[in-house]
């Protein structure tokens, strides 16, 4: 069956087809064009991926054939996979993801699985997260933590009604308040503050690149240095932390010195760096 550039084929349209097509487009954005395309025609055909390498002759009805390259068109845009399906997988929840959130990355539960570390065998722990987005990290931890007591804010109210509808979704009881970084949080002590704050230089071309410009700048950037969210961060908390309380902070793979460098200058002790799946330096936590 003959197929032209735009992928318009004579009928039937199969689901193996139809893959190799997006997948051969979809790699001028997309350095995941095989599972963009899988995960956007499982969405189309409201199954599972493993559908489609169950059934690859099976054909699309022309109705989920113009759905499908209605999205693979939104995806060379390029629109971000989780904000086509609406949704993103985090710790082993689906997670509804709009364009008001980040779109929650992999290398994230790292700070949650720290968290997680840091708090097991401990009576209830008082937990604030400054900029929650989806509301990812504060959901995983109430799930593998329930008895934590969780604070979790943004300054964007849209993200704050995304998390308060994924915390609904998933039977999670967590406060989310909307707040400029410690602003509106009451003058209360926190056990553990954890945060993956925006921390991309403003003029880093990485800003411009892939799926990047499609997410809100202020969830990706909140300065010049790139370090101006995390200063403010660190130093709000030596108020806002109880005395022996951790603080964990995602950071850039080259910030590791930066972000020590902050936490000495404000008086943290027992200062580690962590390293994710591709031994990148990625969260950063400290005692006060
Ligand atoms: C890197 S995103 C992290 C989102 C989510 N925690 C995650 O890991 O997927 C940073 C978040 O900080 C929020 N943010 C930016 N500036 C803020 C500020 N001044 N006060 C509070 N939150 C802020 C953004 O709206 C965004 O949701």
């Amino acid at each position: 069956m003959a197929g032209n550039d735009d992928g318009a084929h004579d009928a039937p349209y199969t689901i193996k087809q139809q893959l190799e097509w997006a997948t051969g487009i979809l790699y001028s954005i997309s350095c995941s064009a095989a599972l963009d395309s899988e995960v956007l025609l499982a969405f189309c055909l409201q199954k599972n991926r493993s559908y489609l390498m169950t059934w690859p002759e099976r054909e699309l009805t022309s109705d989920q054939y113009e759905h499908f390259h209605d999205l693979i068109r939104k995806r060379l845009q390029p629109q971000p996979v989780a904000y086509l399906t609406g949704s993103r997988e985090f710790y082993s929840m689906e997670l509804t993801t709009t364009p008001a959130t980040l779109v929650p990355r992999p290398e994230t539960e790292m700070l949650v699985d720290s968290v997680l570390d840091l708090i097991a065998g401990l009576p209830a722990q008082k937990i604030l997260e400054l900029g929650t987005g989806t509301g990812a990290i504060s959901l995983a931890i109430k799930k593998y933590a329930p008895e934590s007591e969780i604070l979790a804010t943004d300054i964007s109210l849209p993200a704050l009604q995304v998390a308060q509808s994924n915390a609904l979704k998933h039977h999670l009881d967590i406060t989310f308040i909307e707040s400029d970084w410690y602003q509106s949080v009451q003058r209360t002590k926190f056990n553990i503050i954890v945060s993956n704050p925006p921390y991309i230089a403003a003029s880093d071309p990485y800003l411009s690149q892939g799926d990047l410009p499609a997410e809100p700048l202020q969830a990706l950037s909140s300065g010049e240095t790139g370090l101006e969210a995390i200063n403010v961060i660190i130093q709000g908390a030596k108020e806002y932390l109880q005395n022996e309380g951790w603080i964990l902070l995602e950071h850039g793979y080259d910030q590791q010195q930066a972000v020590t460098g902050i936490f000495l200058q404000y008086g943290f002790r027992d200062i580690s760096t962590l390293r994710d799946f591709n031994d990148l330096a990625r969260v950063t936590l400290a005692r006060k």
